[in-house]
């Protein structure tokens, strides 16, 4: 059956052959430039990509570099293009709030609009404040966290990423299994964190009940919150056991510490309302970014009104609640909440039929690889195995998943190094069978 196309996406469905990319030219004499004043010729550490890449321009589902090459883009800029590239809703209300004011530094109508927006679509939220940056929304909600409990300590789940914040930059790609599979040891992700930025972590495996309970049973009072992504999107996509949230959250409200979802992939992505929604677990406080803004700069971070009180005279910041950004956000939620969220149901089925049809080809084909997770979000791995927790990460043949990326962007598919492919409500069923036809191509020559 037949998916219809969401606005943006191109209807050149059925009527693709696959083209091998030659000539990336131009991108490489610019990156090759660009590392005289860019530090490593690129913005982010993340767009060290297998092979450099300029883009030129972008839309809908589709993304063309300075060469001319087109791609099915399945990177969504790491996530915030929820509805593809240069959404027109989007642009037209930005423009419109450019000519009114870029930045004010008082506050404008626009700010009470998309929270009040953002209370009724998420679960846990009853107070919110805007940042800039997801690693921004984290640092300050932990804050608060740790203001209202009067406790220093975090606990935090080995392979989780919530950001480059020192302070829970910790344990997120350990290259080894660093301590005991149930107590793992914090390791600093990058040179130049203090030595006892782990002094404030407690590292704990995730899906796993009993490690939790244990450690809050004998260390509650020391600890302000637990933080937690609900599902392991840094990490091979590793979906949490059934029922696994729901006893955290009772743990967490047992031992009186606060329970935080880091929401900045799921937000909006997952549900409407979040992963709190998809999964019915309500969170004391969560970190929103990423689809937030559908591609402007803008994360949120907020929860239980007692507890964001504390907010309001503790959280500063120069460009929080931008009126351009917040001009976003009012017009992406107005987009995804239409019509009962369908842009969003679409973006799941579509999803679903690209990783069902990405199993079908491993299958047919006895090709080490499995495609696995949510329509909106999934993740393919190799080889396929049965993945719990971190330590499982650790047995994925990377060199695999890098030759499987490097082919498949060769043929024009753009997705996250590590396997991540995010969808978009621009995203149809044309991009679907370009990028099943690029899979058989590449594992037919693997
Ligand atoms: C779950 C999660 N939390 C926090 C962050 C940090 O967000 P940002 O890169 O906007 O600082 C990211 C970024 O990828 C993320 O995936």
């Amino acid at each position: 059956m037949s998916l219809p196309l969401a606005d943006g996406a191109n209807d050149d469905r059925g009527s693709r052959p696959v083209k091998i990319i030659q000539d990336r030219t131009n991108s490489r004499s610019t990156i090759a430039q660009a590392t005289e004043t860019i530090a490593g010729g690129v913005g982010s550490a993340f767009r060290m990509f297998a092979h450099p890449l300029v883009a030129d321009r972008a839309k809908g589902s589709r993304l063309w570099d300075i060469d001319g090459n087109e791609y099915v883009d399945l990177l969504m800029g790491a996530g915030p293009l929820i509805l593809g590239h240069a959404p027109d809703v989007v642009a037209e209300a930005v423009v419109a709030q450019i000519h009114k004011g870029t930045h004010f530094a008082v506050s404008c109508e626009l700010e009470s609009i998309a929270s009040k927006a953002l209370v009724d679509l998420v679960p846990c939220l009853e107070l919110v404040r805007f940042n800039c940056s997801g690693s921004e929304a984290v640092h300050n909600c932990l804050r608060v966290a740790r203001a209202f409990t009067g406790r220093s300590k975090v606990v935090k789940f080995e392979g989780h990423f919530h950001g480059t914040v020192d302070d829970v930059y910790v344990s997120v790609r350990p290259p080894f299994a660093a301590g005991l599979p149930h107590a793992p040891w914090p390791i600093r992700q990058n040179a130049g964190q203090p030595q006892n930025v782990t002094e404030n972590i407690i590292v704990l495996p995730w899906n796993d009940v009993q490690a939790l309970e244990r450690t809050l049973r004998f260390r509650a009072h020391e600890v302000a919150a637990v933080v937690t992504e609900p599902v392991m999107y840094n990490n091979a996509g590793i979906l949490p056991e059934e029922g696994y949230l729901s006893a955290i959250r009772e743990i967490t409200q047992r031992y009186e510490v606060l329970l935080v979802f880091d929401e900045i992939i799921t937000g909006f992505r997952l549900a409407l309302g979040g992963a709190q929604q998809f999964y019915g677990v309500t969170p004391d406080l969560c970190m929103l970014g990423k689809a937030l803004g559908a591609g402007y700069p803008i994360s949120a971070f907020g929860g239980r009104r007692d507890i964001m009180e504390i907010a309001a005279a503790t959280h500063y910041g120069t460009f929080n609640a931008n009126p351009m950004c917040l001009a976003a956000v009012v017009a992406t939620l107005e987009e995804l909440s239409r019509d009962d969220s369908a842009a969003l149901r679409h973006t799941h089925e579509v999803g679903e039929r690209l990783r069902d049809g990405l199993n079908r080809l491993f299958s047919a084909h006895d090709f080490p690889m499995q495609a696995h997770g949510n329509g909106a979000v999934f993740f393919v791995t190799s080889p396929p195995l049965v993945l719990r927790d971190y330590r499982d990460v650790l047995n994925l043949d990377n060199s695999a998943m890098h030759k499987f990326h490097a082919e498949m962007m060769s043929r024009g598919v753009l997705f996250v190094p590590n396997g991540r492919m995010m969808l978009s409500t621009a995203h149809g069923d044309n991009d679907v069978d370009t990028v099943l036809a690029a899979a058989e191509d590449v594992i037919g020559k693997w």
